[in-house]
């Protein structure tokens, strides 16, 4: 169900230019309020409340969770929000409201009541065998009473529903979001109920041509309220949202911004880290912001050493601690230099797949059995691909010290002619940024994967490009292309020409020598050139091997095959003078629509080092020993 009016969540006004350094944030989001009032359709009468500008932090605030087991009604037709004329429903067959008979007589097609249960979080497809396949509109109930403090404000608080949620509570409509891997906020302090709330949501992830992801990926388009989901009580005036993070190029200089939301903006505001000697007082405008500038003798952040400072964030009616690292990411001609030293990122890829249990991955659990075994293979950095993970893998790669590429699912072939699909994508990264930016973990944003070379395409990703940088100067922005390879007389030249290169701080380049083309051994003649004079991630190699599948070397879907291609890239890398880091295709098995092939795939992709159970494959300790030979060794000068 597609509406014209349908709004992005945060967009709307950003037009391409992500505007959250610049001193109007505040500006941006009263209009980004604004826009929403208007735009959205409010199928109660009432006008729909807006999708709230993000609370930073929920963890470190009043929150009651939502989580557990909601009613949940399968609508593949979509009944509970359309007539059979495909017009919206606004009467009580409308689901959202959650309507009873009031007589033996009277006729409800619908009750949540009798409708089963599914957990929340989690995706619909692994919890019912019948779901495994589907795509299109679930609807979720959850029943809630709340005593709310008088004077405090409250908020819902979404990780994240893939694809399309609209939300409704107490049969009222709160509006939409759009993109099933980032987080949305609504406030509802004006319509809770002490007793009796019922929060409903539709929540549909079928594929569309113009969206983000569009209709073709190598993953499972699981469905679902697929993150927790919480109540934040918040003081009327709160601290909405913070920036306290070194300045580029520095190891000691911290800049950054507080934002106040709420009546009494203009209020003095203490930055303080306690172990650091640190208590700063700063003065917000009269838009509730101020510019946060002071220097400090930090220990700097690292894999080697995860050092976190709690910090101290107060203004005179709230208070929020944090936990934050501190550490600088800069490239210096074709090498990476963290805390100002040259650093090769010894990484691995990894898709937001549960380690043990199927499914969407999501809370600390899953994000540190999975880091724990990048961290066992001697990662210092990880490749969240295609899309922004959980909050609670970024808290954890903070406390593991590994350093994270983070992407949003600009993935193979989107609209790039589609203004709308260049908001989402925009919106997808305004929202990934607005959550993790005080991560010291987060070093790369990636703004797209495998994305054909186009006038269109390069418009496309010079925008997204020019909105991280724009939005976070600290951080480096790369994306995953791909390049052609000429043959040379009995070698081969890889030559990276991709046009959009000279716009990226560091170059990400997928390659499939030895799976998808040619054989294991080709990259022994295989050389690589740039033109470009900036560092080379390969952000993507590998093959598939079914765990416990034994053959000869030449063998497909052995493990001796994966080792042998693994053994044969490593040795070709390592010629590359400018590779600067690496993440192989891929951590584990993932499930994967496109994987068909009975016995080997069995709709998984087995290019995992890593089991779908758990089971390292050979490869997995090829890699190992390279990682423990590089951290052995001398790092550049
Ligand atoms: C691509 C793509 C991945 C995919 C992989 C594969 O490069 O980026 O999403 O899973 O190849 O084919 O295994």
């Amino acid at each position: 169900m597609r509406n014209a009016v349908r709004c992005t969540a945060n967009s709307q006004f950003d037009s391409g230019t992500l505007d959250y350094t610049a001193s109007d944030h505040f500006m941006t989001n009263f209009l980004r309020w604004l826009t929403f009032a208007l735009c959205l359709p409010s199928l109660s009468g009432q006008g729909a409340a807006q999708v709230a500008p993000l609370l930073a932090n929920i963890n470190a605030r009043q929150t009651t969770s939502l989580d557990g087991q909601w009613q949940a009604i399968v609508d593949p037709y979509d009944v509970g929000a359309l007539d059979y004329r495909a017009q919206p429903l606004k009467n009580n067959s409308a689901f959202y409201k959650n309507y009873k008979p009031q007589s033996e007589s009277e006729l409800v097609e619908y009750d949540f009541d009798t409708s089963g249960q599914l957990h929340v979080p989690g995706d619909w497809n692994t919890q019912r065998e019948q779901l495994l396949f589907y795509e299109g509109s679930v609807w979720y109930k959850r029943s809630f009473d709340y005593t709310k403090s008088l004077k405090n404000r409250l908020f819902l608080h979404f990780g994240a529903c893939n694809y399309l949620a609209a939300v409704y509570l107490n049969g009222e409509e709160l509006g939409e979001h759009e993109g099933g891997f980032t987080p949305f906020d609504f406030e509802i302090t004006d319509r809770v109920r002490a007793q009796g709330n019922f929060l409903v949501l539709r929540v549909n992830n079928t594929r569309g041509r113009d969206q983000v992801p569009t209709v073709n990926t190598d993953w499972w388009n699981y469905g679902g309220i697929t993150r927790p989901v919480s109540l934040v009580e918040v003081p009327q005036t709160f601290v909405q949202d913070y920036w306290v993070q070194l300045e580029k190029g520095s190891t000691r200089q911290i800049t950054g911004w507080l934002q106040l939301n709420g009546p009494k903006l203009e209020q003095k505001v203490t930055i303080r880290i306690p172990e650091a000697g640190v208590s700063k007082t700063f003065q917000t405008n009269s838009m509730g912001r101020a510019e946060l500038s002071f220097s400090a003798d930090l220990a700097l952040w690292s894999p080697e050493n995860p050092k976190l400072y709690r910090v101290e964030i107060a203004s005179e009616t709230d208070q929020v601690i944090e936990s934050i690292g501190f550490r600088s990411i800069e490239v210096r001609r074709t090498d990476i230099l963290l805390n100002g030293k040259s650093v090769f990122l010894r990484g691995i890829s990894l898709h937001e797949e549960a380690p043990v249990h199927p499914g969407r991955a999501w809370g600390d659990d899953d994000a540190r059995t999975l880091l724990s075994w990048a961290k066992e293979l001697g990662c210092n950095f990880v490749r969240l691909a295609h899309y922004p993970h959980d909050e609670s893998m970024l808290r954890m790669a903070d406390q593991m010290g590994l350093m994270v590429w983070a992407e949003v699912p600009v993935y193979w072939t989107i609209q790039w002619e589609n203004p709308q699909t260049l908001h989402n994508a925009e919106n997808q990264l305004n929202e990934v940024i607005a959550r993790d930016h005080n991560r010291a973990a987060l070093i790369i944003y990636s703004v797209a994967n495998e994305t054909p070379v186009s006038d269109a395409r390069n418009r496309f990703l010079r925008q997204l490009i020019q909105d991280a940088h724009a939005a976070d100067a600290t951080r480096l922005v790369s994306a995953a292309l791909q390049s052609n390879q000429v043959a040379d007389g009995n070698r081969m030249t890889i030559h990276i020409t991709d046009p959009i290169a000279s716009d990226l701080d560091v170059l990400g380049n997928n390659e499939y020598i030895g799976w998808y083309t040619g054989r294991p051994e080709d990259t022994d003649s295989t050389d690589w050139i740039s033109e470009y004079g900036k560092p080379l991630i390969m952000s993507e190699f590998g093959g598939d091997a079914l765990f416990g599948y034994h053959g000869d070397a030449h063998t497909r879907w052995t493990e001796e095959y994966q080792k042998n291609l693994y053994e044969h890239q490593i040795a070709m890398l390592k010629r590359i003078p400018f590779l600067r880091g690496m993440t192989p295709w891929i951590l584990k098995d993932f499930r994967s629509p496109r994987r068909t092939l009975p016995r080997f795939e069995n709709y998984f992709n087995r290019k995992g080092l890593v089991s779908d159970r758990g089971e390292k494959k050979e490869a997995f300790f090829v890699l190992q020993k390279l990682y423990r030979e590089l951290q052995g060794a001398q790092p550049r000068k």
